[in-house]
C-alpha cells in the first residue's frame, strides 16, 4: 500500500473534512456529552469522540492495517506502514463555547517522520495542507511565513496547558515576553496557531506540553512554509516545547525563551 506523502495527502483531506462536517453539526445541534480529563479545566464534548471514531473507521475502509494515535482513544496496533496522529477537535474549549477557533487536525507519519498533515477549521471552512517537500498550502495560496526580523516587531502566539502549576509558570514566562514583542495572542487551537504562524497571521509561536497530536500536522505545514519549527537548543519540537518562527527572529526568540526557562516548570 502506497506511503507517497501525495496520496496520504489525498486520504487525510477527505476524512478530515468528512469529520469537520461531523463536528460542526453536533455543535449546531448543541454540545453534549460534556466531561473532564486531566483536570477541570480539560474538557472532552460527544463531539470529539465522534469525530475521532470517524476517522478511525474512515481511515480502517481507506488503509486497513495502519496505526492510529489519537488524542480521544489512544494508540492502536497495525502492521501498516503510516502512523496516523489525530486531534478530533484541537481547541475544544472554543469549541464548547462557540468560538469559531478550532480544528481536526490530522497527520500521517511514515518511519518517524511527518510526511503530510492537514487542519482544517469546520466553521471557516479554511483548509491548510503541506506534505514533506512538497510546499505548505492555505487552498491553493503557497505559505511563506512572516519576513519579520526583529523581536521587537514579531507578533507572538502562545497557548497554555491544562495543569494550574504548569499555568502559573507559564504565566510568569508570558509577563516576562510581552514588554519585549509586538503583542501576544492565545486563540485556544495549536494547530491553528501554527498555520497562522505558516501564513503569516502571526509571526511566531511557542508552547510548552503539547500533545504531538495537537503539533504533528501543523508543525509540518509551518516547516514547510519556511519557518524553523523545533525545541530549543538543537531539540526537536516535544512536550518541553514547541517553537515555530521564521529563521531570521528564531536565535533572538530562542534567547528569550532560554532565559525565561519557557521549557521549565512542570
Ligand atoms: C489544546 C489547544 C490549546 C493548547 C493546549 C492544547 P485541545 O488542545 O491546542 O490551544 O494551548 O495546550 O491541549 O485539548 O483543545 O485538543
Amino acid at each position: 500500500m502506497t506511503v507517497e506523502p501525495e496520496e496520504l495527502l489525498q486520504i487525510a483531506v477527505r476524512i478530515a473534512s468528512g469529520a469537520a462536517e461531523l463536528a460542526r453539526q453536533m455543535r449546531d445541534e448543541g454540545v453534549t456529552g460534556v466531561t473532564t480529563k486531566s483536570s477541570a479545566t480539560d474538557v472532552v464534548t460527544a463531539a470529539d469522540r465522534a469525530a475521532e471514531r470517524y476517522v478511525r473507521e474512515a481511515l480502517r475502509e481507506s488503509r486497513p492495517g495502519d496505526r492510529v494515535l489519537g488524542e480521544e482513544a489512544g494508540e492502536s496496533t497495525g502492521a501498516g506502514a503510516v502512523r496516523w496522529i489525530l486531534d478530533p477537535i484541537d481547541g475544544t474549549v472554543n469549541y464548547l463555547y462557540g468560538i469559531p477557533q478550532y480544528a481536526v487536525s490530522l497527520a500521517a507519519e511514515v518511519d518517524g517522520e511527518v510526511v503530510a498533515g492537514v487542519v482544517r477549521n469546520p466553521v471557516s471552512g479554511e483548509q491548510w495542507t503541506a506534505t514533506k517537500g512538497g510546499g505548505a498550502w492555505r487552498g491553493d495560496v503557497r505559505l511563506t511565513g512572516s519576513a519579520v526580523t526583529e523581536l521587537s516587531q514579531t507578533l507572538l502566539a502562545t497557548g497554555f496547558g491544562y495543569d494550574s502549576a504548569r499555568r502559573v509558570h507559564q504565566a510568569r514566562v508570558v509577563a516576562k515576553l510581552l514588554p519585549i514583542v509586538r503583542d501576544i495572542r492565545r486563540f485556544g487551537a495549536a494547530s491553528l496557531d501554527l498555520c497562522f504562524a505558516a501564513e503569516g497571521r502571526v509571526d511566531a509561536y511557542y508552547e510548552k506540553g503539547l500533545n504531538l497530536w495537537d503539533h504533528a500536522a501543523g508543525g509540518l505545514i509551518g516547516a514547510e512554509a519556511g519557518l524553523r519549527v523545533g525545541g530549543l537548543s538543537g531539540a526537536g519540537a516535544g512536550p518541553d516545547l514547541v517553537v515555530a518562527a521564521p529563521p531570521a527572529i528564531w536565535p533572538a526568540l530562542q534567547d528569550a525563551l532560554v532565559r525565561l526557562d519557557a521549557a521549565g516548570g512542570l
